[in-house]
């Protein structure tokens, strides 16, 4: 469903001469309005992808099928979402596989559970927790909008991952678990019962102390590897004859990575040969080890109820026109081209 020419139902996203991005669900007899004129979506149907469509005012449109990093960053939103060269390094350095076992949380907007699903592949499983129903419902009307179906890997749970992972996993059946959360030093304990030997957890964070305060009580409970913690900054370029440069704006910070491996059972600890800095535990270091933290604590923006109930919407509404592709249509196949 990601190739040949544009059909009805198939997302568009088209670019103006400005660059300016509106992405469009074809219909037949629909048009595109801008303030300007519009574009009739009959003029895409059939068309191919990277076509170029002429609006009523006489201004070009470029129309692509928007890729998986367009389209997280134009979907429907309940949660911040993990932006995709985020996601890139998670699924690289998490090292998910096809046919892998994962465990993620929490799903907020789904965008994450994208690039894991297309990374497990329809022979693996992704078993998705998230504690909040709206949300969750979010991530499933946009995985259904991306995937044109329901992804066969896919389980979402609503709850909390403290709770529920015991009651859906055996202990050491987990390849990989990836948490992106307030709070993923609460959750060490299941996920270290839950992952194989060996088995890698990654954890992204916004704050350097989230970074260090999952670090830190990693390394008292035991049964892990050291922790190694970086984070990513993209830079754009610009391309224009001599004019080659960095782009003047970036994304200053997105969020920080850490991965830590679990250690065989009884195994307590690796004993590193490297003696921690002078003063790196001194009299100035105070661990935070019980204080409860919250999403404003850390700086975190919330969504008003009113304002989520709308995306709630938007989201199901895109997944419905998707839905509205007739049920014998081969685009409802295989999602593994996906
Ligand atoms: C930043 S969002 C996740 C965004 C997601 N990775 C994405 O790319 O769209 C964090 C989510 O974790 C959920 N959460 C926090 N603690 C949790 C827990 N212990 N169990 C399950 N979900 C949790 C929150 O409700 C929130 O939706």
């Amino acid at each position: 469903m990601r190739r040949g020419p544009f059909r009805p139902g198939d997302r568009v996203q088209l670019t103006d001469p400005k660059g300016r991005l509106h992405t469009i669900t074809l219909e037949p007899g629909k048009t595109f309005h801008t303030h300007r004129g519009h574009v009739r979506h009959d003029d895409l149907i059939g068309a191919p992808d990277g076509t170029v469509v002429e609006h009523t005012a006489g201004t070009d449109y470029l129309a692509l099928r928007p890729l998986l990093s367009d389209f997280v960053l134009s979907m429907p939103r309940g949660a911040q979402v993990v932006y995709p060269k985020d996601a890139g390094q998670i699924v690289t350095y998490a090292d998910i596989f096809p046919g892998a076992t994962v465990v993620e949380a929490g799903v907020g907007s789904g965008a994450l559970s994208l690039s894991l699903l297309r990374a497990v592949g329809d022979t693996g499983r992704l078993l998705s927790f998230e504690r909040r129903e709206d949300f969750a419902e979010i991530a499933r009307a946009n995985a259904r909008t991306f995937f044109g179906r329901e992804h066969p890997a896919w389980s979402v749970t609503v709850g909390d991952l403290v709770e529920a992972l015991p009651r859906a996993v055996g202990p050491g059946t987990v390849d990989r678990v990836v948490l992106d959360m307030l709070a993923p030093w609460d959750c060490l304990d299941v996920v270290g019962e839950a992952l194989v030997p060996g088995g890698v957890l990654i954890c992204y964070v916004a704050t350097t102390t989230q970074l260090s305060r999952v670090a830190e009580t990693a390394r008292r409970a035991g049964g892990w590897t050291e922790p190694v913690a970086w984070e990513s900054l993209v830079r754009g370029w610009h391309l224009e004859g001599l004019a080659v440069r960095p782009e003047h704006r970036m994304h200053g910070h997105t969020g920080f990575l850490l991965t830590l491996r679990r250690l065989a059972p009884g195994v307590e600890e690796h004993r590193r040969t490297k003696r921690p800095a002078p003063g790196a535990y001194g009299e100035d270091y105070t661990p935070v080890v019980e204080e409860e933290w919250s999403a404003e604590d850390l700086g975190e923006r919330t969504r008003t109820e009113k304002r989520l109930r709308r995306t709630v919407r938007d989201a199901r509404a895109a997944a419905e026109a998707r839905d509205a592709i007739p049920e014998n249509d081969p685009r409802r196949e295989g999602v593994s081209g996906a």
